[in-house]
């Protein structure tokens, strides 16, 4: 496997924006330990706030830009999905799924707080995510549409199932099309989710919401593609983890399968796939197709 490293790459303008306007709204929405247990409020605010790249959110809010020429109306719906990928990490994280000690750099929650702490701070912060659905200005109906979303973009037959076939895979012989399921629940879901749940917000039509999630389907995929490829090329120093976790667990992975330069390969055709799903939208849809070329460039 080519163990050339990953060129420096730098994100988007969109990002250095919208990380700021994400992160003010995300601490709004935190519980404060004058109102929960305190080492509860402590492991959630670790958690969210240890360096994440906050490329759901901010999909959700280009997604919704594109469409309404303005990112406030997906805030909440933005802040609702970091909540629940946070939870995931959280989890997926633990001694008995991924057994990782460091992500971005730090102490995963479990080695902060302790496992119990980690668990529950995690179920927090899933029904969190619902409750600022329920609780921001959404009218009902587009309320529920995005409540419908993301709840089934992570749950069974999202995220949560993919992660079960992620744990029960290993072992087993790979199968192209079973990686490709695999990926499209357990990371796909919740990234096309971000994507539809900025666009409900913005009053997208059924017409403009069938291209997006294209667009989010293959951009979940270049983004899978991209992180199990960092898993075994990227530089901890960048990534913030140990190479090689993948392997350890034997996790059935793209590099896995097709080596990393036909993984790359894959995910450029991702990106070219979701860079046609938005060409209706014409220069409106820039700033969503510099991220996705963007995902699969990035070195962390
Ligand atoms: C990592 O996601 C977990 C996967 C689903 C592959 P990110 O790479 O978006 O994680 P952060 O939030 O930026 O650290
Ligand atoms: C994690 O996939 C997917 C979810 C958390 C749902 P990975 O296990 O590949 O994510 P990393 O590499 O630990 O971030
Ligand atoms: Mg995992
Ligand atoms: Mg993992
Ligand atoms: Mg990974």
């Amino acid at each position: 496997m080519s163990e050339m490293p990953i060129p420096e790459a730098h994100p988007p303008k969109c990002v250095s924006e919208l990380r700021p306007v994400v992160e003010e709204q995300l601490c709004r929405w935190l519980p404060s330990a004058d109102d929960v247990p305190a080492r509860l409020a402590e492991a959630m605010h670790y958690s969210v706030f240890s360096g994440g790249k906050r490329i759901r959110p901010i999909l959700a809010l280009l997604s919704c830009r594109m469409i309404s020429s303005d990112t406030a109306p997906a805030l909440p719906a933005a802040c609702a999905v970091e909540f629940i990928h946070t939870y995931s990490l959280i989890h997926d994280d633990l001694p008995c799924m991924d057994d990782d000690d460091v992500r971005r750099g730090k102490p995963t929650c479990h080695v902060a707080f302790g496992e119990a702490l980690a668990v529950l701070a995690a179920d927090g912060l899933q029904a969190l995510a619902y409750e600022v659905l329920s609780r921001a200005d959404y009218p009902p109906g587009p309320a529920v549409k995005m409540v419908r979303e993301l709840s089934s973009a992570s749950g069974p037959s999202g995220m949560v199932g993919g992660q079960v076939m992620d744990i029960s895979q290993s072992n087993r012989k790979a199968a192209p099309e079973e990686l490709r399921a695999l990926h499209a629940a357990k990371t796909g879901a919740l990234i096309r989710a971000s994507v539809n749940v900025g666009a409900i917000a913005a009053g997208a039509t059924d017409e403009q919401l069938q291209h997006l999630d294209e667009y989010g389907r293959q951009f979940g995929l270049a983004f899978q593609i991209t992180d199990d490829i960092l898993d075994v090329v990227g530089d901890p120093e960048k990534t913030g983890r140990y190479r090689g976790s993948d392997q350890q667990s034997d996790r059935f992975t793209y590099p896995r399968l097709y080596g990393v330069k036909r993984s790359r390969q894959k995910a450029r055709a991702a990106v070219e796939r979701g860079r046609e799903a938005l060409r209706c939208f014409g220069s409106r849809s820039d700033e969503l197709v510099n991220l996705l070329e963007f995902v699969i460039a990035r070195d962390r």
